[in-house]
């Protein structure tokens, strides 16, 4: 599939087949991470891997999911839940403030290298208490806890559908995740505004 394709393919998911994920394939992520573009070159994202059952459930416990939808629709129940996470760090030694665009790129990287080889994602900021995660996993204080990748097989097939006054997302009757997304004739401007 062309990179463009996938990036119209692109959904989140948050529901995951139990299926593992090798960490060959979890490195070969990282590394379209660490490859992405990074303001004056300065690379201050580090990467954490996590695919063992006992980390994967500890920092699962420490995730909020889909804000928008009833708690029972949300977060994955724990026969869909994520089978590896990567964490992406700042080495606040190289920088540490205006790291969000770098950020950025290489989770995006990262999840588009995750969905070639079919693997799903979500995007997780919403972190119960970063400090806890930090300690058991041993996280030096020097680094911060950005956000994380949840990844997994897709359990689901959400949709992307033009915007129509919400924002919000839903899941159907089905239980079909619908995500509105602005139509490019409302956010595209040529030749000026
Ligand atoms: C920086 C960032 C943080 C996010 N944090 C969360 C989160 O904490 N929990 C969650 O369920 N989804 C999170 N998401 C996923 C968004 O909800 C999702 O991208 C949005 O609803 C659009 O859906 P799409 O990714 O399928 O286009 C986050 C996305 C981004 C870019």
């Amino acid at each position: 599939m062309s990179v463009y394709d996938l990036i119209c393919k692109r959904r989140t998911v948050r529901r995951f087949a139990q299926k593992p994920i090798t960490l060959e394939a979890l490195k070969q992520f990282v590394n379209a991470g660490r490859l992405a573009p990074s303001a004056s070159n300065l690379q201050p994202l580090e990467f954490m891997v996590l695919e063992q059952t006992r980390a994967v459930q500890y920092v699962f416990e420490r995730t909020r999911w889909a804000g928008y939808l009833p708690p029972d629709q949300g977060k994955p129940s724990a026969d869909q839940a994520p089978v590896a996470f990567i964490l992406i760090l700042v080495n606040k030694k190289i920088r540490a403030e205006g790291y969000g665009a770098d950020v950025g790129a290489a989770a995006e990287n990262m999840i588009l290298a995750a969905l070639e080889q079919g693997v799903a994602a979500c995007w997780i900021g919403s972190i119960i208490d970063r400090a806890d995660i930090k300690a058991e996993l041993a996280i030096p204080e020097h680094c911060d806890l950005d956000s994380l990748l949840a990844l997994g097989y897709p359990a689901e097939d959400p949709v992307a559908e033009p915007l129509d006054g919400s924002v919000k997302y839903y899941r159907d009757e089905q239980g079909r995740l619908h995500v509105p997304k602005r139509t490019l004739a409302s956010v595209l401007h040529i030749n000026g505004y």
